[in-house]
């Protein structure tokens, strides 16, 4: 930030005077001033837009997707860190029912592994029945086969069983008669890298590559799937093994300990405490109680929407800090309390607070693709986005035929809608509480602060996050920068280059279409 000498022609000279030209202010009460470029705009490529998501994990692209049981298990997180980005799974699940949750991570992190270092295995002595519905169950077309001690015997592929007949009742066809057998494999002793486990496999025409240690005992699997799948995808979000990253939230109070500890052991990349209100005693709490039981695992935590909220979180060592008080799209906080701050205000407190020692998340109220700039440069280091991929294919839930009427053609259509509600609202609140009959539950002493909505179906999630992408590089290029980095960099050395307040017409001309 520049101090008051400077003589620039900014009216935002302070960070006392950013402060006051942000108060009371959201994304569209602002446009930004295009500067001078060196960049064709078309050529994303060229455009760095890591960012950190927390002190000790870097995204190749800021975009995160929310923790609502609507938007986030395992399929969105897969999509969100193929893409570069990362999904946080929700804790939308009932208290004590842990499992559910801890399989949505073991989803994400089994996916498109470098190194499978816990392959699905079988034993030779196994029917192809059970088999086939291990592969059904895991999803998976590849079974190591391992005895009783995890020594390798053999690999089963999807292959071995097809037009395999019945021998009839009574007998059955075990695994060993159809596997690939051990003195059969090409196999590697200890650990590889993707690149060295590549040329084995172009040398020795494999597809699969069991890794064992000394004695045969299985260390992993590598698929040549896998490999090319990571070649495909160069932004992916990955941990050192080569696994997709993936975040998981917890509550504060309740089983949450418990919850954390067995996200952990899976493997989960970032725990996020999550609660409606971060600046609180509950949550310094649950802060002290983590850090004692778990150290120093990654962990975010929110939220917050003011420069004290941060600080407070800050000066509890968390690794990151979710920003936004009320500006979700599924959100009735300020309707219901009136307590929030305007996203653009609560940023740059929190980031003026914090002094950009902790990367913050810019959570919620995105509801154009030109806001991710906004949000990226008041104060996020990344964003979280919920409403924006509301419906897509990755969300969870059923599509639901509705009855639409067009009135132009005279005609009623079936619509197919899903379900994307606030965390906050009943009917997710109801699916999270412990209870046998919901029906006898006094709905009112629940203080919803969430809606409920249906949005239309639509396909998948993969081509509205590199529509964002694309669209970040553009603003990248107005803003004359080659980097995100640097473009946020330029903006907080002087703001007032930037910053354009609107007025209610030039709001109407920016952004009412
Ligand atoms: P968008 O605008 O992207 O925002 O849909 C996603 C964020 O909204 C928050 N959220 C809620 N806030 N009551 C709230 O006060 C709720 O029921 C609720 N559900 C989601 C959350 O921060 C999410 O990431």
């Amino acid at each position: 930030m520049a101090q008051r000498t400077d003589t620039r022609p900014s009216r935002i000279a302070t960070e006392a005077d950013l402060l006051a030209a942000v108060r009371g202010r959201t994304f569209d009460d602002f446009l930004l001033a295009p500067q001078f470029s060196v960049l064709s705009k078309r050529d994303p490529t060229t455009i760095d837009l890591a960012s950190r998501l927390s002190e000790h994990i870097t995204l190749g692209r800021p975009i995160v997707s929310a923790n609502m049981d609507t938007v986030t298990r395992a399929p969105m997180a897969i999509v969100q860190a193929e893409e570069g980005g990362l999904g946080v799974i929700d804790r939308g699940f009932r208290p004590g029912d842990i499992a559910p949750q801890v399989r949505e991570v073991e989803a994400v992190k089994r996916t498109q592994h470098g190194v499978i270092p816990d392959p699905y295995t079988i034993a030779p002595d196994a029917t192809l029945e059970a088999a086939a519905a291990a592969m059904d169950r895991s999803g998976v077309g590849t079974l190591v086969v391992v005895d009783a001690e995890r020594r390798l015997i053999g690999v089963l592929t999807e292959r071995d069983l097809r037009f395999v007949t019945s021998p009839g009742p009574g007998g059955s066809i075990d695994v060993a008669s159809r596997m690939t057998p051990r003195d059969r494999l090409v196999t590697h002793m200890g650990l590889l890298s993707i690149e060295e486990a590549a040329q084995l496999m172009v040398d020795r025409k494999i597809k699969k590559l069991p890794l064992v240690d000394e004695r045969d005992g299985l260390l992993g699997l590598i698929t040549a799937k896998d490999i090319l799948k990571q070649r495909h995808l160069p932004h992916a979000t990955r941990d050192a093994q080569g696994r997709l990253r993936v975040g998981a939230a917890i509550g504060a109070t309740g089983d949450y300990l418990e919850r954390a500890a067995e996200l952990i052991r899976v493997g989960v990349d970032v725990i996020v405490i999550d609660i409606a209100h971060g600046h609180s005693t509950v949550m310094e709490r649950a802060l002290e109680q983590f850090r004692a039981r778990f150290g120093d695992v990654e962990l975010i935590a929110g939220n917050v929407g003011t420069g004290d909220g941060a600080r407070f979180l800050a000066d509890r060592g968390v690794n990151g800090i979710k920003v936004g008080i009320g500006p979700g799209g599924g959100c009735t906080t300020r309707i219901t309390t009136s307590f929030g701050v305007p996203q653009v205000q609560a940023l740059v407190e929190s980031r003026i607070a914090t002094g950009g020692r902790i990367p913050l998340i810019a959570d919620g109220g995105i509801r154009r693709d030109g806001g991710l700039i906004q949000a990226l440069l008041f104060g996020g280091d990344t964003v979280m986005l919920g409403s924006a991929f509301a419906g897509t294919l990755e969300t969870p839930g059923d599509v639901i035929q509705k009855s639409v009427v067009l009135p132009e053609a005279q005609r009623v259509v079936q619509v197919p809608f899903k379900v994307l509600r606030g965390m906050a609202s009943l009917g997710a609140i109801k699916d999270r509480l412990d209870v046998e009959d919901v029906d006898e539950l006094d709905l009112a002493a629940l203080g919803a602060e969430g809606m409920e909505t249906s949005v239309p179906a639509r396909g998948s999630a993969r081509p509205v996050i590199q529509d964002m992408i694309k669209h970040l590089c553009s603003s990248i290029s107005y803003g004359g920068a080659h980097a995100l980095d640097e473009l946020r960099r330029r903006f907080w050395q002087n703001p007032g280059a930037y910053l354009i307040p609107l007025t209610a017409a030039s709001r109407a001309e920016s952004y009412d279409r």
